[in-house]
């Protein structure tokens, strides 16, 4: 992890209120891997005060992406444009997803701007051999984005484009209708549909590792303003910053 002002290359809109950000930083691009996410400050005055958390969408080369909905003043900043001042970002952080290990087909289940992980969880998969099948759930049509992904099955709330409905009904559609070899479910989304894919998982016994999502100020496990409820361990509460963002699905309490 560390701390570094890197200079933003570009900022366009991918999808429907989805921005996508490109910055050269080299340090962090060569020591991140899939799950682990930046903490950015926006701009460099007292407001907004607190960095704001992105998880790392994709590595080209010295780059990063991340993606972001404009939400705030935060994510307003940034989607303004590239600024001639450099953005101060500490990173990586977090934890990363298990990408190495006993299973041969990977499951990965986004919902909403949980497809943020995604691309860079893909190239790690299929560097290590892995089958991928990936279920993006999104409010409506517009606002999938499927690219640097592989093998995708689409859920939306409207039906404009996939299946109605979510996409943890969807994944359990499959599940039902098809058998697979030794899966392992990925995800990154928000907590309702996270909270019903680990049933689904716990139920169809399928290992499930899960990125969570919580309001966080520093980042590095020292506000202790990110706790996440845990079933073992030594402490009742883990931060969701410094011990995860990933957890195993059937160690948190959603
Ligand atoms: C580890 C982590 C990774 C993230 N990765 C991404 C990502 O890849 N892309 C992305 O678009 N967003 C991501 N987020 C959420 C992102 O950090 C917030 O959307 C951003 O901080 C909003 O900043 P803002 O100043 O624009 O909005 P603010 O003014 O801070 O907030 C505007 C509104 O959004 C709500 N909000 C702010 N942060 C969150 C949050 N974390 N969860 C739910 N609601 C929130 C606020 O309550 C408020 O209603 C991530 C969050 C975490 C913790
Ligand atoms: S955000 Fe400060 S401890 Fe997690």
């Amino acid at each position: 992890m560390r701390q570094g002002f890197y200079r933003v290359e570009s900022v366009r809109e991918i999808a429907g209120n989805i921005h996508l950000l490109s910055l050269h930083a080299p340090q962090i691009a060569s020591a991140v891997r899939a799950g682990q996410f930046l903490n950015i400050k926006t701009r460099d005055m007292y407001l907004p005060l607190l960095r704001r958390p992105f998880s790392v969408y994709n590595r080209n080369g010295d780059s990063l992406e991340i993606i972001f909905n404009v939400v705030g003043l935060g994510t307003r900043i940034l989607a303004s444009g590239p600024s001639r001042e450099p953005l101060d970002v500490i990173g990586p952080l977090g934890n990363a997803f298990g990408t190495g290990g006993d299973f041969e087909e990977a499951v990965l289940v986004a919902g909403g701007l949980g497809i943020a992980p995604m691309p860079m969880l893909t190239a790690e998969l299929k560097r290590a051999g892995k089958k991928i099948h990936t279920y993006i759930g999104a409010r409506n049509g517009s606002q999938i984005v499927r690219e640097h992904m592989e093998n995708v099955s689409v859920a939306t709330d409207d039906g404009s484009a996939g299946s109605r409905g979510t996409v943890v009904d969807l994944l359990r559609t499959h599940l039902g209708n098809s058998s697979m070899t030794r899966p392992k479910i990925f995800s990154c989304g928000p907590t309702p549909m996270l909270r019903a894919l680990a049933a689904l998982a716990d139920e169809a016994g399928i290992p499930c590792e899960l990125s969570l999502e919580s309001p966080m100020a520093c980042g590095i496990g020292i506000c202790q303003g990110c706790p996440v409820e845990v079933k073992d361990g030594p402490r009742k509460y883990a931060l969701v910053c410094r011990d995860g963002t990933v957890f195993d699905g059937k160690r948190v309490v959603l």
